[in-house]
């Protein structure tokens, strides 16, 4: 059955088959890269909560699952520029490889300080796991090591990601018509 399509949204920027491709791929090449060495996956709350429980679970080696949350947006759609950690990991990444799961890579602020802040507990290996990333938009450089799919300069909703907190539980992810954020 075919899922009807959000009232706010305009149309559908990554289906639920795509998705499950884009995973597919990704899980992939990390196990490839990894090769049966343990990691610790840090999911980055809140947009992150879906995309990660689908990949972790294609993973093939030993996985511990930790959990951050970052100030980035309020109810606006540009990033602030200075990083909040509300919630921080629970335990000493030191030795350990980290990637970080990401939803979306915007300006790509909050993982260039994010990844500062985390290199600096000395892990073994500290990668950035993104589903969407948004290249136009980009202010700071920022070395992505997995990406899911390059999106075009549009304000995307659905599978985790929200706008005020709504349409994260839409199961695909889908361009937010302008008239929801732009009055
Ligand atoms: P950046 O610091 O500008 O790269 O912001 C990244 C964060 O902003 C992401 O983790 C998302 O939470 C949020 N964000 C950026 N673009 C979008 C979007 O199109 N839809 C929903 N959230 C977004
Ligand atoms: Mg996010």
């Amino acid at each position: 059955m075919k899922n009807e399509l959000h009232k706010d949204v305009e149309r559908i920027l990554v289906s639920e088959e795509e998705l499950k491709e884009i995973i597919n791929n990704l899980s992939d090449k990390i196990n490839k890269d990894y090769n049966g060495e343990e990691l610790t996956v840090i999911v980055i709350l809140k947009g992150s909560l879906i995309f990660a429980s689908d990949l972790i679970r294609s993973l093939n080696m030993p996985v511990s699952i930790e959990f951050m949350r970052v100030s980035s947006y309020g109810a606006g759609t540009s990033s602030s520029g200075f990083i909040n950690i509300k919630q921080d990991v629970e335990c000493d990444i030191e030795g350990k490889n980290i990637l970080i799961i990401e939803d979306i890579i915007d300006s790509g602020n909050t993982l260039y300080k994010l990844k500062k802040v985390l290199e600096e507990r000395n892990p073994k290996t500290c990668r950035i796991c993104t589903l969407l990333d948004k290249p136009e938009r980009r202010t700071t450089e920022v070395l992505v090591d997995y990406q899911g799919k390059i999106i075009p300069d549009e304000f995307a909703v659905g599978y985790g990601l929200d706008y005020n907190e709504n349409y994260r539980n839409l199961k695909y992810i889908g361009v937010l018509k302008r008239e929801i954020y732009s009055n």
